[in-house]
């Protein structure tokens, strides 16, 4: 384990980890960003990278009003139907500036190179270092090797939401080993209590 320190961005905290990683490739989970289990999305970008040997993020496409909250990605197609070359990303855009509705979701595997990229960072959206402005570099050409994008159509939790978090919690805890069980009776009963409030609503 190792701390920030400070809070002054993703590509600070990535930095961070440099003398953990040496010089190899190596794999960025954001928490708050939970992927189903079965819906593998790691290891087909591992694959990707083995392949390519280029560094790779993960893409999933959101509502246009929703792509302020995220690294927006422009692309182009490949001969792979999951995966697309980025040409350009942009850190939490504004609507009328957003390449694309396909956001960044917190998934990375990262070849070494980008830690001369994030040394070279200014403070970027947010006043933060931004992991995305530093692959922004080899996005437009100007890194070792190109960036690709694996784009995601699996079940993903966005925690970092309050409600969502809730629905997530919800969600894995119905198909759980253990409590799964007991969580599906009590929600059961508790839906039919609400419709049933609800409609006491309606008639009074
Ligand atoms: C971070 C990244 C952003 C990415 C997002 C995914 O933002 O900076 O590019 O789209 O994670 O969850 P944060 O959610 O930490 O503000």
């Amino acid at each position: 384990f190792l701390r920030q320190g400070q809070p002054l961005g993703l590509g600070h905290a990535v930095g961070r980890a440099r003398k953990h990683v040496g010089d190899e490739s190596f794999a960025v989970l954001l928490g708050d960003d939970l992927i189903d289990p079965r819906d593998p999305l790691l290891d087909r970008m591992i694959e990707v990278h083995d392949q390519q040997y280029a560094s790779v993020v993960a893409l999933m496409p959101v509502p246009p009003e929703q792509v302020h909250l995220y690294g927006c990605a422009a692309v182009e197609l490949t001969d792979e139907p999951d995966v697309v070359r980025i040409t350009g990303l942009v850190e939490k855009p504004d609507p009328e500036d957003a390449p694309s509705n396909l956001a960044v979701i917190g998934r990375y595997v990262l070849r070494p190179e980008v830690f001369g990229l994030i040394d070279n960072l200014e403070p970027g959206r947010g006043g933060e270092y931004q992991l995305t402005d530093a692959l922004n570099v080899l996005a437009t050409g100007n890194g070792e090797g190109p960036i690709l994008g694996v784009v995601f159509g699996g079940r993903r939790y966005d925690t970092g939401d309050r409600a969502e978090w809730i629905k997530a919690n919800v969600l894995l805890g119905v198909e759980h080993d253990e409590l799964g069980g007991e969580l599906r009776e009590w929600l059961i009963n508790f839906t039919n209590g609400l419709k049933q409030s609800a409609i006491k609503g309606d008639q009074a």
